[in-house]
């Protein structure tokens, strides 16, 4: 009989498919905030100089993003390109994540040491002198752009709150180092703390290449 008023009655029915998917997903959800695996970092996994923060906001503001992705996955076609397959404990000081979903060009996940820092200059500046078939468009600009630092310490406090919150075991900028981080980063350029990020990607795993 119930089962009948629930099927004939549409509004009933929405609330019941609210409540059946919502548990659904807090099942799958709530867990991950409790793993360890998803809430600790992986070994020699560091946080972000304070110039490689600067230049995570380089790739974000120019939509490097928007071509490539930072998420390798579990496939042997993509293992055998790029190396390891990303796992979670390698993007806990990553807010927001830049995993992306659209690979016009490469993944960029394991990027880091795999060319010199002046291949990343020569390519940013102009992709084809490189790479003669690129399609990637110049970033010639970011080599003239001083590197604003006024909010760079914001930056780092604002940091130090979203990871104490999601991680275990992450390291934290310390007052001196959020202190000392406009002076070191003072005369770089945005093309200095976004090949300085690059370098860094993914280096804390190299095995299993
Ligand atoms: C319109 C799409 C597009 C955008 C936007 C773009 N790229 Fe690329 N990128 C490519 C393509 C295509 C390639 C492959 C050809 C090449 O190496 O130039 C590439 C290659 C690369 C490579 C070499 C990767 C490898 O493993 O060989 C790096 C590093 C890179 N891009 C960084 C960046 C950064 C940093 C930005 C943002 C400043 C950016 N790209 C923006 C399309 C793009």
């Amino acid at each position: 009989m119930s089962h009948e008023v629930v099927e004939k009655n549409i509004g009933i029915m929405i609330i019941f498919i609210i409540i059946v998917i919502s548990f659904g997903g807090l099942v799958e959800i709530v867990p991950l905030f409790f793993i360890k695996q998803t809430t600790e970092p992986v070994q020699g996994q560091q946080k972000y100089s304070a110039l490689r923060l600067e230049g995570r906001d380089v790739y974000v503001k120019n939509g490097c993003y928007l071509c490539h992705s930072q998420m390798i996955r579990p496939f042997r076609a993509e293992t055998e390109r790029y190396g390891h397959y990303s796992v979670a404990g390698e993007f806990v000081y990553d807010h927001p994540f830049q995993w992306g979903s659209k690979r016009t060009g490469p993944d960029l996940a394991r990027v880091g040491g795999r060319y010199s820092d002046d291949w990343h200059r020569v390519h940013l500046i102009n992709p084809r002198d490189v790479v003669p078939e690129s399609n990637m468009p110049p970033f010639s600009w970011l080599a003239e752009n001083e590197l604003d630092t006024a909010l760079t310490p914001t930056k780092m406090r604002r940091m130090n709150t979203l990871v104490s919150a999601t991680c275990n075991g992450c390291e934290l900028y310390t007052e001196e180092e959020i202190a000392k981080a406009p002076d070191e980063l003072k005369g770089k350029t945005e093309m200095d703390a976004l090949i300085a990020y690059l370098q860094g990607l993914g280096t804390a795993i190299k095995a299993g290449r």
